[in-house]
């Protein structure tokens, strides 16, 4: 499989102009369109588990509430901002040995991540989903009789007309959002009628970055998720490209709880900017799986990523409609989307399961970091006391990835076309 890293550069105007208008949002805007809680901001003594604390009353989109995150778009994303709740979480599980010490692979261009010569990333111990190893931990296939309807991406300008058809056609789906179109696109995620989980920060291949990288790339996302979503806090992902591994895969398990969802049908609606491929040609793509065998379901790779993209699925649903299939938003296939709520609706429970260090980590009550760790409560479970099979003896050589990575070096908001192979 070969990567494509796409610019749209026919539609950056539009996202320009976009991106501008979040300045305009203000203190209305707490008042939610969608199928989201009514108020946006939770206070300190909110249910949510320490790792995500938040207590930053300023409207969402606000040139003072995106000052709470890492505005990049090209990794490395900055250590400096790191919770020290994370960064605790993840030494404690190294400390654990549940983090595999295993190759970090060099970003190429348009290739896929290379591994050291001698290394096969297909097998035990790198199992990488890019070389189509799976863990028996990744979900690829729906239930039989079932399609996943679900989306990577947003939120992007393309979104709207999708969230309007969905709710139109009762339809539940599951948005993988990138963390950097959610803080840049608050309004468009606000009208998200459906579950949202993480889809990373910057859209990376994971695979190629480093441990405390990984942190960053899930956390911020979870996090910016739980900011506006009342404090719920996604079960699952989606790799960027496809690309995981066990190390990846156990970073996502056992500092934040997430599991992987991969694809079993690529419709390829992300080449279309590209002239790769045309939109009668992935809605063909869909309209032969929706006829065909019903086992195993199917869990289709698409995007709301233009309105292009968006109409291989809505121009498509009356095919999937006439064979017959039932339709679940993707996470539920498998288990509720948020580890702390049923859906967008319901109460946030309370939660805290990472893991704890030894000795006890402790929050600097003098650093003014509101997301920094208080005492611990007693209520941390310890999770895993098995090791990955694999998690030690491999021979390892360490890449930095970021120099690698600096082809990336456009603003932003180009980056959105940013794709999966
Ligand atoms: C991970 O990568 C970042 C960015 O390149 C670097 O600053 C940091 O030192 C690296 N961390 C480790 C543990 O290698
Ligand atoms: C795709 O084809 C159209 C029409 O020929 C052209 O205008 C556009 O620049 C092409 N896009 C890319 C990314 O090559
Ligand atoms: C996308 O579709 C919407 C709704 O149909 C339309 O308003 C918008 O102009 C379209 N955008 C582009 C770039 O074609
Ligand atoms: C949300 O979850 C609660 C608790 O399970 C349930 O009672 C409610 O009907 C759900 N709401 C929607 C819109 O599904
Ligand atoms: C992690 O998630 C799984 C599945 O969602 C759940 O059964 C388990 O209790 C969670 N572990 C912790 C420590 O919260
Ligand atoms: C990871 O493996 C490399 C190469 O075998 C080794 O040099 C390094 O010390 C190991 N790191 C840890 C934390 O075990
Ligand atoms: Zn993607």
């Amino acid at each position: 499989m070969s990567l494509v890293v796409r610019i749209l550069s026919v539609v950056s105007a539009f996202f320009i102009a976009f991106a501008h208008s979040h300045k305009h949002v203000d203190g209305s805007s707490e008042v939610r369109q969608g199928g989201l809680p009514d108020t946006w901001y939770h206070p300190a003594d909110h249910p949510i588990h320490r790792l995500f604390q938040r207590s930053n009353p300023n409207p969402p989109g606000s040139p003072e509430w995106m000052a709470q995150y890492p505005l990049v778009w090209q990794p490395p994303i900055p250590e400096s901002a790191t919770p020290k709740a994370w960064l605790d979480s993840l030494i404690g599980a190294e400390e654990m040995g549940l983090i595999p010490n295993i190759s970090i692979p060099i970003a190429i261009p348009n290739e896929n991540p290379q591994y050291p010569q001698g290394e096969d990333p297909s097998q035990e111990p790198i199992c990488s989903s890019t070389f189509q190893c799976r863990d028996p931990s990744d979900h690829w296939d729906a239930p039989d009789g079932f399609v996943g309807i679900g989306f990577d991406d947003g939120p992007t300008p393309a979104s709207p007309q999708l969230y309007s058809f969905l709710q139109q056609q009762k339809l539940k789906a599951t948005h993988f959002m990138i963390g950097m179109n959610v803080v840049s696109y608050t309004q468009i995620f606000d009208q998200a009628f459906s579950v949202l989980n993480v889809h990373t920060w910057t859209h990376p291949q994971m695979t190629t970055q480093n441990n405390t990288q990984l942190l960053a790339q899930f956390g911020w996302t979870i996090q910016v998720i739980s900011d506006l979503t009342g404090g719920r806090v996604p079960r699952y992902w989606r790799p960027p490209y496809g690309d995981s591994d066990n190390r990846v895969r156990a970073i996502a398990k056992y500092v934040f709880n997430l599991t992987q969802i991969d694809w079993n049908h690529d419709s390829e609606d992300w080449t279309i900017a590209d002239n790769k491929t045309t939109l009668p040609a992935v809605e063909a793509s869909i309209t032969e799986w929706y006829k065909g065998p019903k086992s195993p379901g199917l869990i289709i790779l698409e995007h709301e990523l233009t309105n292009e993209t968006v109409s291989g699925f809505m121009d498509t649903y009356p095919i999937l409609l006439a064979n017959n299939w039932q339709t679940q938003s993707t996470v539920r296939l498998f288990d509720g989307p948020y580890r702390n709520a049923q859906n967008n609706t319901d109460a946030v429970s309370s939660m805290d399961f990472f893991i704890s260090r030894s000795p006890t980590p402790t929050a600097d009550p003098t650093s003014g970091d509101n997301r920094a760790a208080p005492p611990p409560s007693g209520t941390i479970v310890t999770v895993a006391e098995t090791r990955l099979a694999g998690a030690s003896g491999t021979p390892s050589t360490s890449h930095n990835s970021a120099s690698t990575l600096s082809r990336f070096s456009i603003p932003f908001f180009l980056a959105l076309g940013s794709h999966e192979q």
